[in-house]
């Protein structure tokens, strides 16, 4: 009998979504970008700067995958509202230490139009730290309007919303294993 095609869809709020990234798989991206980041910091302490909230699940797990010591620090920029970046910056904590001469690793969620690396970008580099990199676990190239490049990449998708793994939908879905994506209708 052919497997339900909906079975494992599951609704958040008004929206239903299927299963997109799996636990699995991105443990296994996640563990090769720490691999990565482990070869390329030697001898070097970095902070990573995690960008709330949807970045705290990716960031426990990337640091736990790093095999140097490094600095985990915390820091929320919002521009977003629904499933539509709106290009605002809303809110802002900011509990950084001092940046000055230190090698900053920026860890975010997903890159979607661009807007809040942009702005982090812009705003750390004013802190004169001695590098900044990005990593993102995911990035919408299709969406993406800046020229940044990315350091540290888990997985380039479409131009999709999607949720889990730290990735809200109106605050829901966070708490998610995997990533899920929109259903179709
Ligand atoms: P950007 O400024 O347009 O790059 O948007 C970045 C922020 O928007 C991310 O840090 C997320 O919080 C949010 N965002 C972008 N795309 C999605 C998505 O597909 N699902 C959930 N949140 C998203
Ligand atoms: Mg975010």
């Amino acid at each position: 009998m052919p497997t339900e095609p909906h079975a494992t869809s599951i609704q958040l709020g008004d929206l239903s979504f299927v299963p997109f990234l799996s636990a699995d798989r991105i443990a296994q991206r996640v563990s090769e970008l720490g691999q990565q980041i482990t070869t390329d910091y030697q001898g070097r302490r970095p902070i990573m700067v995690t960008i709330l909230n949807g970045s705290f699940i990716f960031s426990s797990d990337l640091v736990r995958a790093m095999k140097i010591d490094c600095d985990v620090q915390f820091m929320k920029v919002s521009s977003y509202e629904g499933t539509e970046s709106t290009g605002r910056l809303t809110a802002i904590f900011d509990t950084l230490p001092d940046l000055k001469d230190q090698d900053l690793i920026i860890i975010e969620d997903i890159i979607d139009q661009g807007h809040t690396i942009d702005y982090l970008l812009r705003s750390l580099s004013e802190k004169n730290p001695a590098s900044i990199k990005i990593a993102t676990l995911l990035l919408k190239p299709e969406a993406y309007q800046y020229k940044h490049p990315v350091d540290y990449l888990g997985f380039e998708i479409p131009n999709d919303f999607v949720v889990g793994y730290g990735l809200d939908y109106n605050q829901m879905g966070r708490n998610l294993p995997g990533i899920y994506t929109l259903k179709e209708l």
